[in-house]
């Protein structure tokens, strides 16, 4: 499918030049709504407290993507938690990956090799099974292999504590799912809000940096709506802002696009080539949809666990 939006490299004077300040091309595009907030100062502050039952809940989803077997404490992450290197986001050497259910062992992934270097856009595709979600889970170190290396930004992620780990993934790492996982009761503003409050992010500058968020991903007209206001599409790019709001190097994207028709999939890898470029993320998805391939710098296809190309 050829798309206006699906471009690997948007050039930098694309940014704002063309449009008012403030309003994205994705929103110039896409949205057709009433703009209820004009100015800064309509966008909830941060001072509003959450309510609780939210800020327990969403304690709770982040305890759901983190490893079993680690306990639920909140854990600060370190302000540099990694030497500066220039070499690839994600090396993989030779991972494997069993699981035992009763007496049988299934060997899911059985020798993986592959590089992610920075700012690319990598693709995961392959049929159902394959072993897609098993290879991201343990890219993002929510799982580790049963032989094989891992190395984020060149550290060997195996070696590392659960506690490290953890705190990785709190400040270097955004997920994002097919099922948007957002908090249901909490507006656009707020969801991507509490992301910099789980991250440790100083409330000073949750306000600039929620806002830049959402407009980077085409919403800064729907921050106060809450999830069941807004389209399937929208609820994703909410995600991704939310994803992205901690300065992460590496988003990790569990088929992004699947819950989307072909227009919404498109905006939402738009907005992927767009916070590549402006944020300087990377990103590792999976998908079944062969629509969006070409806008991937790299593709790997899976196949009972291995890389067939
Ligand atoms: N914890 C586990 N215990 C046992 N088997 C598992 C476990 N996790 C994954 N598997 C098996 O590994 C295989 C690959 O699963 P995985 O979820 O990685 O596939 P996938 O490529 O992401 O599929 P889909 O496209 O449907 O999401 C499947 O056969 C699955 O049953
Ligand atoms: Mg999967």
């Amino acid at each position: 499918m050829k798309n206006l939006f699906l471009r690997k490299r948007p050039a930098k004077s694309q940014s704002g030049d063309e449009h008012q300040q403030g309003e994205t091309p994705l929103e110039a595009s896409t949205e057709s709504g009433e703009n209820t907030y004009n100015n800064e100062h309509d966008y909830p502050t941060s001072e509003t407290p959450l309510p609780e039952s939210e800020i327990a809940s969403d304690e709770v989803a982040a305890a759901a993507v983190t490893t079993v077997d680690e306990p639920q404490k909140k854990i600060k992450p370190k302000k540099d938690m990694l030497p500066p290197y220039d070499g690839p986001v994600l090396e993989v050497r030779n991972v494997h990956r069993s699981f035992q259910t009763g007496s049988r062992i299934i060997h899911v992934l059985k020798g993986i090799d592959m590089e992610v270097n920075p700012q690319q856009l990598v693709m995961l595709k392959g049929r159902s099974g394959s072993g897609k979600t098993t290879l991201l889970n343990m890219l993002g170190g929510l799982d580790q292999p049963s032989s094989g290396d891992i190395l984020f930004s060149g550290q060997p992620l195996q070696d590392w504590g659960d506690r490290r780990r953890t705190a990785l993934r709190r400040k270097e790492i955004g997920f994002i799912f097919q099922a948007y996982a957002l908090m249901p009761l909490l507006s656009a503003w707020e969801n991507v809000e509490l992301s910099l409050r789980m991250a440790d992010v100083p409330r000073a500058e949750w306000k600039d940096r929620v806002g830049h968020c959402l407009d980077l991903v085409g919403l800064s007209k729907r921050v106060k709506h809450r999830p069941f206001e807004m389209s399937g599409g929208e609820q994703q790019r909410v995600a991704i802002a939310k994803a992205i709001a901690h300065r992460p190097r590496l988003l990790l994207a569990d088929e992004p696009t699947a819950e989307l028709d072909s227009k919404m999939g498109a905006q939402v890898m738009a907005v992927f080539r767009n916070i590549i470029e402006v944020e300087q993320v990377t990103i590792c998805m999976t998908t079944h949809d062969p629509t969006i391939l070409e806008v991937a710098d790299h593709v790997y296809e899976m196949a009972d666990g291995r890389f067939i190309r």
